[in-house]
């Protein structure tokens, strides 16, 4: 491996290091940074009352021991649940959870982790993924830009690089984010590349590309082209050693993963 091309590459924890822990729990996020991660990467979705919580499924069902929607749910309600237990390592659900700081995880007190870790020294980013913002109509945004602004981080400071980014599949959700704050980057998620994407341009004021890593392996020269474009490229969810070989030998800006340690073990930086 060319561990001169690597050391710029930023490793991204993928709901935390979630391979080890629960996904999206403090206990998730904590490991990522003690494990020497970048950038941590969370989904938000919106409550029935308003709040940004960090979850993946529309449904709680799969990580927590509730059922229903996330836009259902009152932050109280989510708060009396279990989002460790199913990660038992016993895999028994209905045990007592192996994990402490398990319960319902909102973006502001992710943003607190983050803020907390930089003021001992870290530096660490945030990447944060809208997940089905149309449905909303702009709500999760602007109460996504509100936290941030709260944070001081809905721009990025005058001497240097953001310390958030705000990711989505969804062009029209990363276009309500740039008309509220403009020099915020923003990332443009691909499954698959489309037609109107073919030659590595991306929506309009869109810098970062943000392509899986099924289009990575099936079209390797993708990422020339987005460079090309001027575009940084983050890739996700890079897990396998194979594919984080192939990331950097392609050159891409940051892999995100769900084992930051091993990542950054491969890479020579840890
Ligand atoms: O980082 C992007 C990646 O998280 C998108 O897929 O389903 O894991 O949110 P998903
Ligand atoms: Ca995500």
């Amino acid at each position: 491996m060319t561990l001169a091309r690597q050391h710029q590459i930023q490793v991204v924890a993928h709901r935390g290091a979630s391979e080890d822990a629960p996904e999206h729990t403090l206990a998730a996020y904590k490991k990522a940074v003690e494990d020497g991660a970048d950038a941590l990467e969370c989904d938000v979705r919106l409550t029935a009352d308003g709040h940004l919580v960090c979850v993946h499924d529309r449904r709680v069902n799969r990580t927590s021991n509730g059922r229903g929607a996330v836009s259902a749910l009152e932050l109280n309600d989510l708060a009396t649940l279990d989002f460790g237990s199913w990660k038992n390592t016993d895999g028994e659900a209905d045990e007592g959870p192996d994990w402490a700081d398990t319960s319902v995880l909102t973006l502001e007190r992710l943003l607190e982790l983050v803020a907390d870790s930089n003021a001992s020294g870290r530096n660490v980013r945030l990447a944060i993924e809208t997940k089905h913002p149309t449905r909303w109509a702009g709500q999760v945004e602007e109460r996504l830009l509100l936290l941030l602004k709260r944070f001081g981080l809905d721009a990025p400071p005058a001497d240097g690089p953001s310390p958030v980014r705000v990711m989505s599949f969804s062009a029209r959700s990363l276009h309500r984010v740039r008309a509220a704050s403009p020099t915020l980057p923003t990332v443009y998620l691909m499954q698959f590349i489309s037609p109107r994407h073919r030659d590595g341009r991306l929506p309009r004021g869109v810098k970062i590309a943000g392509p899986g890593m099924r289009i990575i392996r099936n079209h390797p020269g993708y990422v020339a082209k987005l460079k090309r474009a001027g575009h940084q490229v983050h890739v996700w969810t890079v897990n396998e050693p194979g594919d984080v070989e192939l990331c950097v030998e392609l050159g891409v800006d940051a892999i995100i993963t769900n084992r930051p340690k091993q990542v950054l073990s491969q890479l020579g930086r840890r």
